[in-house]
Formats: structure tokens, C-alpha cells, sequence
């Protein structure tokens, strides 16, 4: 087990519930925190117990819930990609774990004031952790840094710019990158190298533990209802790829950038616009030769996105994880 303390920010959603399933074997996951997204907050908050009892951790992780719907937006939820429950496919009962009394805004604040190198793991909108931020701003010095699955270095998902946790709730997003923690960003660019195939779900299947069987479910439903027109055989679980980012470093090649998200563009909203240019070569802001002296790695290097993922190292990761869960 990693001494790597996290909080789990999320909104399952099949991709969440792989990221959770990787975060309590590898991780020490203080909590798990839901916000609206794929699904309303009840069905999140819910889906999360289902997951932590499909992998026999309901007992010592705690589920809070947190906002429902975004600081200024209204709520947007993607039942065509997770179901009517958020979390379609499985086979689970309904859980018998409650959801923890208390606010998951106060339980993270609460818990990074009180608890040295926190990190923020969010694989859903960002909602909660600027609700924390803008609850308790000196939460901002003490939390290590906030690893997230969303936005993108190209395209996005939900409009061409914007992939779906930064659209849902921009306000929330641009507020996280402009907190001055660095932000890891396990952005669509990176995640849609990920894509689970039925050879995949074959050797879920095949490893025959509870928690892969439960893998192998959620899979083959999210391959039929993600249906990538240009891959239709793949699933990518993108929020998988953010918590092997915190658990294998190497897995991830990135690089430092500054990212920032536009709120007001017509066409534009919620995309995250990230200066690559620093690494592109000349352009007209930069001095080859004093940026080499200098060091100088761009503007104010808020976070470092994820650009290349060590395919078959995830793919390994996620075997022995299910395999590890009896
Ligand atoms: O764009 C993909 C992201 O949106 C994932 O986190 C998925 O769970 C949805 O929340
Ligand atoms: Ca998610």
C-alpha cells in the first residue's frame, strides 16, 4: 500500500468505479467524496458503496455526499454512457453501507486541515474541491497537489473543446487551476489511449475474482453504450487512467504547462487552454537561448498534462488489482 494519502472526488460512472477499485488497493483512500455528474449526487453516492462493496472495502472507506449540481451552471448528466443509474450493467444488490452524515465539502477540508500531504484525487466535476477552496482557502497551502481526470491538450468530448467534468462545471475548474496547488491533468488526450477491448473483459472474466467479474460487467456495458464511432470494440475508462498516474508515476509521460479554462467563449466554454508553447519551439514571447539558460519552462507551469500512457503497464496494473481483490 502506498503511504500516498488521498480523498476520492468523484461521480460514478463506470470509468469512476474503475479508478476506485485501483485507488483502495494502491493507495491509502482516506474517503470517497460524490458530486453530481454522470449521474445525480444520489445515485453517485450510492453507486460508490456499491463499488466498495463489490471489492469488500464498504467497511473502511467512508462515502460522503457533496454538491449536487455546479457553482453556477445547471446540472448536465451522461445517462446515455452510464445508465439510468449512473451505473448500469452490474449485477450487485443494492448496497447495504449508508452514506456518512456531513457535508464531503466539510469532510475535505476537515480532513487536509487536519491531515499533512493530502491528495485530491477527482475523476468527476470539480465542484466539491472549489466549494472546499473557496470554504477554507488555507486549504490550498497544505494539500499536496489534486490529480484529475478531465479536460484535454486536444479535443474534447461534450463540444469539440470541452471534455464533460470541465463543461459541467467550468466555474469550479478554472477556480482549482488558479488555486496555485499544481494540478496533474489526465486530460481525453491521454485517456482515449486507454480503451479496454473484449480480450480485455476475456481476461477479467478469466481472473474470476468477485471485483473482475464485477470489471468485466461494467465493461461490457460501457463498450455498448460509449460506442466510440471510430473504435466501437473499445471502452475507455478514462478516471482508471488519473488514479495509475498517482499509483505508477512512469506510466504517464507529461509534460509542464501552463492550463488554464474559458468560461466565456461561445464555441469555447469549459475547454482547457493549455500553453504548450514553451516545448513547441520559438514563438514570439520566448528566447531559445535565454530560456536555456534559464530554465524557463513557460508561464507559470500550474500543472503538467498527461500526453502518453504506458499501454500495457495499465493494462497490468488493472489485472493484478482485480486479482488481488478476493
Ligand atoms: O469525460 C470523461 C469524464 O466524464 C469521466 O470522468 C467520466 O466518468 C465522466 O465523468
Ligand atoms: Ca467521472
Amino acid at each position: 500500500m502506498s503511504t500516498k494519502r488521498v480523498i476520492l472526488d468523484c461521480d460514478p460512472g463506470h470509468d469512476d468505479a474503475f479508478a476506485i477499485m485501483l485507488a483502495v488497493q494502491h493507495l491509502d483512500v482516506l474517503g470517497i467524496t460524490g458530486v453530481g455528474g454522470n449521474s445525480p449526487l444520489g445515485n453517485v453516492t450510492r453507486n460508490a458503496l456499491t463499488v466498495l462493496e463489490a471489492i469488500g472495502h464498504a467497511d473502511d472507506v467512508p462515502v460522503y455526499a457533496g454538491c449536487s449540481r455546479p457553482m453556477v451552471a445547471e446540472l448536465v448528466t451522461a445517462p446515455m454512457f452510464h445508465g439510468k443509474s449512473g451505473l448500469d450493467g452490474h449485477h450487485r444488490p443494492a448496497p447495504t453501507h449508508e452514506v456518512q452524515r456531513g457535508h464531503a465539502v466539510d469532510f475535505i477540508v476537515d480532513t487536509v486541515m487536519g491531515t499533512d500531504d493530502v491528495t485530491l484525487l477527482a475523476t468527476g466535476p470539480l465542484t466539491n474541491v472549489a466549494e472546499a477552496l473557496n470554504r477554507e482557502p488555507r486549504i490550498a497551502d497544505r494539500i499536496s497537489e489534486i490529480c484529475i481526470m478531465g479536460g484535454s491538450v486536444t479535443f474534447g468530448n461534450w463540444t469539440p473543446a470541452a471534455e464533460f467534468n470541465i463543461l459541467v462545471d467550468p466555474e469550479a475548474a478554472a477556480r482549482v487551476f488558479n488555486s496555485g496547488i499544481h494540478v496533474k491533468m489526465t486530460g481525453l488526450n491521454l485517456t482515449r489511449q486507454c480503451g479496454f477491448t473484449s480480450e480485455t473483459v476475456r481476461r477479467f472474466r478469466e481472473i474470476g475474482t468477485q471485483a473482475s467479474e464485477f470489471a468485466a460487467d461494467l465493461t461490457e456495458f460501457f463498450t455498448s453504450a460509449g460506442r466510440r464511432l471510430d473504435d466501437p470494440t473499445v471502452a475507455c475508462m478514462h478516471d482508471a487512467c488519473a488514479a495509475a498516474w498517482l499509483i505508477g508515476p512512469t506510466l504517464i509521460r507529461s509534460a509542464p504547462m501552463h492550463i488554464d479554462v474559458e468560461l466565456s467563449g461561445k464555441l469555447t466554454r469549459g475547454m482547457t487552454v493549455c500553453d504548450y508553447r514553451h516545448l513547441c519551439g520559438p514563438h514570439p514571447e520566448c528566447d531559445i537561448e535565454r530560456d536555456a539558460q534559464t530554465g524557463y519552462k513557460g508561464d507559470d507551469p500550474n500543472a503538467e498534462a498527461a500526453l502518453e500512457l504506458d499501454y500495457d503497464g495499465y493494462l497490468k496494473l488493472v489485472y493484478d488489482t482485480l486479482a488481488r481483490y478476493q
